[in-house]
């Protein structure tokens, strides 16, 4: 079987305003194979974001090649690109969902690529599937909040809405960036015992960008560090030690050292 996500060789550059360039990535290659849970850590301006970006294509490499499920989406036609978009669900930091719209709206809005504009025209008068939204809705806990304003949850159920959303996309691989970063540290948790719960049921590859080193090492199996734009170390979790992670931090101002000392079990 093709791996679910395969780099070779993969830069990424950004043109800055002063007209120079930022090398967010340089020669990354690795893959992911379907139902893998995976972690990425590394400092502030590593290219974590980036990397992700990549990989739901909505960037694409300056130099080297992606493959989703064996194929790269630069030699695929307009619906068959759609089509491989779709198997890939994200969730980002800031949820990303419409505080102003009731819940159901939002987990609704995932389906929106795969409708035709009439079926989304009318799902915002009145929600169509409602079956499928109740369904994702009470596997994150939040069936009770469906009708509610959404910008009235807390930040938790706020991220349980943008994790349905994607959900009800039925994706075969889901993508997170700093899914934590935004809610309370007690719940965080419980965020990332449900994704992972979630894509267990499903079979769904789970690939995390992580600031918390702690809840990286608990959850996920494979752990991948960048820095600089580059891999540094692609490891199995209990491979990890103190001095690995002090030597991808280095220099990192925001990071703090003596959380090290607490982790368990390294
Ligand atoms: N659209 C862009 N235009 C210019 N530079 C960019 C752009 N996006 C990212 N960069 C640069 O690429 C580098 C990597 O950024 P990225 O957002 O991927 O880092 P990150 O590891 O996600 O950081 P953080 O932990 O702070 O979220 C940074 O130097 C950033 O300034
Ligand atoms: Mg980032």
């Amino acid at each position: 079987m093709n791996p679910a996500f395969e780099l070779k060789n993969v830069s990424k550059k950004f043109k800055r305003s002063n007209g120079g360039w930022s090398n967010a990535l340089s020669g990354v290659s690795f893959k992911i194979q379907s139902g893998e849970f995976l972690a990425i850590i590394g400092p502030s301006g590593a290219g974590k974001t980036t990397l992700m970006r990549l990989l739901n294509l909505t960037l694409r490499p300056s130099e080297g090649e992606i493959l989703l499920e064996g194929q790269n989406p630069l030699n695929l036609n307009a619906s068959s690109l759609r089509k491989l978009r779709t198997k890939t669900g994200s969730i980002y930091q800031q949820f990303d969902i419409v505080p102003s719209i009731r819940v159901i709206h939002n987990i609704l809005s995932g389906k929106l690529p795969s409708w035709s504009f009439l079926k989304s025209f009318l799902s915002l008068i009145y929600p169509i599937d409602i079956t499928s939204v109740a369904r994702v809705a009470e596997k994150v806990g939040i069936l009770e909040c469906l009708w509610e304003k959404t910008s009235k949850l807390s930040g938790g159920e706020q991220q349980r809405v943008a994790i349905a959303r994607t959900l009800i996309q039925n994706p075969s691989h889901i993508l997170a960036d700093e899914p934590v970063a935004s809610v309370d540290p007690s719940r965080a948790d419980s965020i990332l015992i449900l994704l992972k719960k979630l894509s267990e049921e499903n079979k769904t590859t789970l690939v995390v960008n992580i600031h918390d080193i702690a809840l990286a090492l608990k959850f996920f199996p494979r752990i991948i560090g960048i820095r600089n734009g580059k891999i540094e170390f692609d490891l199995n979790s209990k491979e990890i030690t103190k001095e690995i992670l002090q030597k991808l931090y280095e220099g990192d101002k925001e990071f703090q050292y003596e959380s090290l000392n607490k982790l368990k079990n390294i």
